[in-house]
């Protein structure tokens, strides 16, 4: 009935990691080339929950933009735009609050592990569910690439579309799907008990997808391990060293089992290992890189396929917004 249309959205705060290109952006290409009608979302309104500085900002969703087209994904087959050049977003977030309730959203696990005791709740942290939501109906998206841990946001979003159901009697929204992204969280360099992030202030637990080759290499080799300098995977027991097999795993599209056998037949320390590692990272986002700076050498280019994304989600956003208000009325 709802025709398949896949959702990926990314904060454009900065260039995305290894862990978003593992966990989110190399998949969002495979199924961008094995078919699907994608919708690339560079949620730059998600990112100004946190205020950000406006130069920084503006710089890094043009980076984000180029990195995502530098790696594959196609703005002939997807629709790449920033969510701040759409207002129906907001729009639909107002929408859509109406249906829920404060008590609802405060349960939702990633909001109450970001609120400490006494500190003030911005009320654009409290709402982040809601216009998630938001982002996701617009396009009556019937497909989500995301981890498990948004379960809890998907169920607030499927709540939602229930109340619009039970008050409105018209079904106009596809209940949206994960998709099953089966592979390991990557995590911080430096604090391997933590998943690697953008927002995470320490820059060398991470490693940017556009980095430079030297920025790669010393990244990789200061990653904290441990005192074992054997190679073995245990992500509870040796959660730095398995990190850096998953990374390996994920960019070689080699086994673990496959990875450890061969680093334990070659007697590689976690030093050689990290070499290895991170000439495979090297090779591997070199020609991508060479794309991305071509891609930010020319910034009119790079502005009118946004503006091209934008013109064909505005099309899929106007209709949607239009069918929601005429069933409440407005
Ligand atoms: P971040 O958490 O770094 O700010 P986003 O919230 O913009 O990243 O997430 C973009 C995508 O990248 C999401 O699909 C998210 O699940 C995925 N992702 C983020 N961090 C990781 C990670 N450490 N490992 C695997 N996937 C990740
Ligand atoms: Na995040």
């Amino acid at each position: 009935m709802f025709p398949r249309r896949v959702l990926c959205g990314i904060q454009p705060s900065s260039v995305p990691h290894v862990g978003n290109y593992l966990g989110a952006v190399k998949k969002w290409i495979d199924l961008q080339n094995s078919g699907d009608n994608l919708v690339v979302m560079l949620a730059d309104l998600h990112a100004v929950t946190i205020p950000r500085e406006p130069e920084v900002l503006r710089k890094s969703i043009l980076e984000t933009a180029a990195s995502l087209l530098a790696c594959g994904i196609d703005p002939k087959r997807s629709i790449i735009y920033r969510q701040s050049q759409l207002p129906h977003h907001t729009e639909l977030n107002w929408l859509l609050s109406t249906l829920t309730t404060v008590q609802k959203v405060a349960h939702i696990p990633t909001y109450k592990s970001k609120v400490k005791d006494d500190a003030p709740i911005p009320l654009g942290l409290f709402l982040y569910p809601v216009l998630q939501s938001a982002d996701i109906l617009l396009f009556k998206t019937t497909h989500l690439p995301v981890g498990e841990d948004q379960i809890p946001h998907l169920q607030l979003c499927t709540y939602m579309i229930e109340k619009f159901y039970h008050y409105y009697k018209q079904n106009i929204f596809p209940v949206p799907e994960l998709l099953a992204t089966e592979t390991n969280r990557i995590r911080s360099l430096r604090r391997p008990e933590q998943k690697m992030s953008k927002s995470d202030f320490e820059e060398r637990a991470r490693i940017d997808i556009m980095d430079d080759e030297d920025v790669i290499r010393e990244r990789v080799m200061k990653a904290l391990t441990d005192f074992n300098s054997q190679i073995s995977y245990d992500r509870q027991q040796r959660p730095g060293v398995s990190n850096l097999i998953d990374i390996y795993a994920g960019i070689s599209g080699q086994s673990i089992e496959t990875i450890v056998k061969e680093a334990q037949r070659d007697n590689l320390n976690t030093g050689a290992f990290k070499k290895q590692l991170a000439q495979l990272i090297i090779e591997h986002f070199r020609p991508k890189r060479l794309e991305y700076l071509k891609l930010l050498d020319d910034r009119s280019h790079l502005l009118s396929i946004l503006e091209n994304g934008r013109e064909r989600a505005r099309e899929i956003a106007d209709k949607t917004l239009n069918e929601v208000k005429d069933v409440m009325g407005l």
